[in-house]
Order: C-alpha cells, then sequence, then structure tokens
C-alpha cells in the first residue's frame, strides 16, 4: 500500500523525500516556527540561523527542519529549506506554496496542503526572529515579512489550525 502511493510522487519529491536536505536542529536558532495540520496529523518545525550578506541585509546562513509527516510533508520541508538557505529574509518572505511545489516537479493535488504547511514555519520562523529583535531596528522589516507571512497563514486556515506554541 505504501510504496503503491509513492507512484503519485515525482522523483523529485522522492528524492526530497529519501535524501532530505538540512533535516535535524539548531542550537540555539535565531527564529523558530512550528505549524502543524490537525486533521492529518503532521507537525513541522522550521529553524533558523540569520546572519548579513555583504550589503549587510540579513539573510538566512543556516535552516533545518523537523518534520512529523507524510512524503509530500518531508520533500516540501526539505525543499523550502533549500529555497531559503542564504536568502535575505525579506525574499525568503516572499516563498509561495507554487515555488516549492515547483521545486517538486508538482505535487497530487490532495498533497498541495503540505506545501503550505512547510511555508507557513518558514514564515513563522522568520516572525518569531523579528519578535526578539528590539522593537526599533526591525519595524520596518518585521511588517514585511509579516505581510508575506499573513498571505501564507490564510491559506493554510483554510485546511486547519496551526500547533504554534506546543511542545513538539
Ligand atoms: S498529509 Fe498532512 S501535511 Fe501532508
Amino acid at each position: 500500500m505504501f510504496w503503491k502511493s509513492m507512484n503519485n510522487y515525482t522523483k523529485r519529491t522522492l528524492n526530497q523525500f529519501l535524501k532530505p536536505k538540512n533535516r535535524g536542529k539548531i542550537n540555539n536558532p535565531d527564529g523558530v516556527g512550528m505549524v502543524g495540520n490537525p486533521v492529518c496529523g503532521d507537525l513541522m518545525k522550521v529553524y533558523i540561523k540569520v546572519g548579513k550578506n555583504k550589503k549587510r541585509e540579513e539573510m538566512i546562513k543556516d535552516i533545518k527542519f523537523e518534520t512529523l509527516g507524510c512524503v509530500a510533508a518531508v520533500a516540501s520541508s526539505s525543499i523550502t529549506t533549500e529555497l531559503a538557505k542564504n536568502k535575505t529574509l525579506k525574499q525568503a518572505s516572499k516563498i509561495t506554496k507554487d515555488e516549492i511545489v515547483k521545486g517538486l516537479g508538482g505535487l497530487p493535488r490532495e498533497k498541495v496542503h503540505c506545501s503550505i504547511l512547510a511555508n507557513q514555519a518558514l514564515k513563522k520562523a522568520i516572525d518569531d526572529y523579528y519578535s526578539k529583535l528590539p522593537a526599533s531596528s526591525a519595524a520596518s522589516a518585521k511588517s514585511s515579512a509579516r505581510a508575506s507571512a499573513k498571505t501564507a497563514s490564510a491559506a493554510g486556515r483554510k485546511r486547519g489550525r496551526s500547533y504554534a506554541g506546543k511542545a513538539f
């Protein structure tokens, strides 16, 4: 049954599932985002470490994920970390679920919500980073990141509430 259902996935999705990139935990992360889907029970946690690029912009210098979930959930988490790594926080905030699905070469329609979950976890990690900064230094960047995160959260709410704040 399990192996039969694997036929529904692209080769890229299976590669990301079988050999996920950036799986694990970051000690002393600068931001953590956790989301879950109460319908399927899947949970995702994204950790980020923030640095500065040559232009002195804040960027994701390291990112890792822990996911308890389906093939699409693990693959979406993995590709999301690949898409976000070394991007500025502003760029990473704008990553869409369509980019995640495209990065996997497509997902079965009933599994697209898994990509939204991964996107939400990333946005929450970025938001968490901003929430820890002194208000004055984060104000403008924070509002732009929150605007992007709200878009992803709204899409995710259609499919289920988040588990933010609960122990993983
Ligand atoms: S089935 Fe729940 S995130 Fe994939």
